[in-house]
């Protein structure tokens, strides 16, 4: 089916048992890593007596190298009116250097669906996988919570007499009292609704004394709302350290869209790496993306190697946030068992491929859900 035929369609909802995904697997490993994750899901639907739509885009590097065009027109009001949710691979091609596609796509779906939260679970599944001495999986495990539609990436700003020794460029960190209000809130709402205790905010407004002046005023008004909460400040290099030394003193933390972007990356590597990352790109209530936190990566693009499990982890992210709690917790399960087993790709010392690992799990839930 094409972008074409598919406006055409009659708007479609999840109604409880049944969802409508758009899958865009993208670029690069993205690729690889997505279809194991539908295949996942199919399984744990079967399983359950639930039905997944999927409907798949081709929007990526080699559709704009080949037609110009990178989020086609109506895409964003396709998605919208006629899904539930959206499963995203990677975005990147060495052929593209601008990488403007990218940025059309990812970044256009990220501002014109309005996602504003974007969720990264830090969370360790096996004990083995962290680089810190002596922690285990009860001490890293967190939320970060990133603004996802303001700060730097709005992409206001210019370049001033550009290419000569005289050039000056700037980039203005866009913040709206909205936009961060909205964001915290949530970050509060979040922990609330997971029985957790503590929201850290972390920004730098020692020394981004407007931009993040309005984050601490706005934190501080949001807290008093949320009094059974334990709410807490710290400066994001602060923080940096932080996660690191004593990782289990953080439930939940909020931060803008910089810095959320570079400690949840940290985070990731605290839980095993990249590999293992999911993220959800999250509007409430609304049609939102969910996507593992890495990359296209190129170095290993098309070796069959590429780790499978944060794209499942994604897909798990994507159940829970359409309410099948049950089968999101199957997958969740499925992919500490691959890796107790070690049934895992090489970035975690294993030996399987790509597609083994699927397979893996696809058995795993098969069995877990009863059948
Ligand atoms: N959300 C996205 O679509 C997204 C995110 C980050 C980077 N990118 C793009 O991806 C391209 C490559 O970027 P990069 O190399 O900086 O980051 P990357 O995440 O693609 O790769 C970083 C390193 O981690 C490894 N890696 C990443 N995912 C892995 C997986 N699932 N299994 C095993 N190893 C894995 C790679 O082999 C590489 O060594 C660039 O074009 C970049 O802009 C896209």
């Amino acid at each position: 089916m094409n972008d074409q035929e598919l406006r055409g369609k009659i708007p479609m909802r999840a109604g409880g048992a049944a969802a409508r995904i758009a899958v865009v697997p993208g670029d690069g490993i993205g690729k690889e890593v997505t279809p194991e994750a539908v295949k996942v899901l199919q399984a744990v639907a079967r399983q359950s007596q639930r039905v997944i739509e999927f409907v798949e885009f081709d929007w990526g590097a080699d559709k704009y190298l080949r037609e110009g065009v990178s989020l086609p027109a109506g895409a964003v009001e396709m998605l919208r009116d006629q899904f539930d949710a959206i499963l995203f691979g990677a975005l990147g091609d060495p052929r593209v250097a601008t990488n403007q596609h990218a940025a059309d796509i990812l970044l256009g779906l990220r501002f014109k669906l309005d996602l504003y939260v974007n969720a990264r679970p830090v969370e360790l599944l096996h004990d083995r996988l962290t680089p810190l001495r002596d922690r285990s999986t009860k001490e890293i495990r967190m939320m970060v919570i990133r603004e996802n539609t303001e700060g730097l990436y709005v992409g206001v700003g210019g370049c001033f007499q550009k290419d000569t020794a005289e050039e000056i460029a700037i980039q203005e960190d866009v913040n709206s009292r909205k936009g961060v209000e909205r964001i915290i809130r949530y970050a509060f709402e979040y922990a609330r609704q997971n029985k957790l205790k503590r929201v850290c905010m972390s920004d730098k407004s020692n020394a981004m004394t407007f931009a993040h002046g309005l984050w601490q005023r706005v934190f501080k008004h949001v807290c008093e709302e949320f009094s059974d909460i334990e709410s807490r400040h710290l400066y994001i290099d602060t923080l940096a350290m932080e996660m690191v030394r004593d990782p289990g003193q953080f439930d939940v933390i909020v931060t803008c869209n910089l810095f959320g972007d570079i400690i949840s990356d940290l985070g990731a590597q605290l839980a095993g790496g990249l590999g293992l990352a999911p993220s959800g790109n999250v509007h409430p209530g609304r049609t939102s993306l969910f996507e593992p936190v890495h990359g296209s990566a190129p170095n290993i693009a098309g070796k069959g190697i590429a780790n499978p499990l944060g794209s499942v982890l994604a897909a798990a992210m994507m159940l829970d946030f359409l309410g099948w709690k049950q089968q999101a917790s199957a997958l969740h399960s499925g992919v500490k068992a691959a890796l107790l087993k070690n049934y895992v790709t090489p970035d975690l010392g294993g030996d399987k491929k790509t597609t083994q690992v699927g397979d893996w799990l696809v058995e795993f839930v098969t069995r877990r859900c009863g059948g």
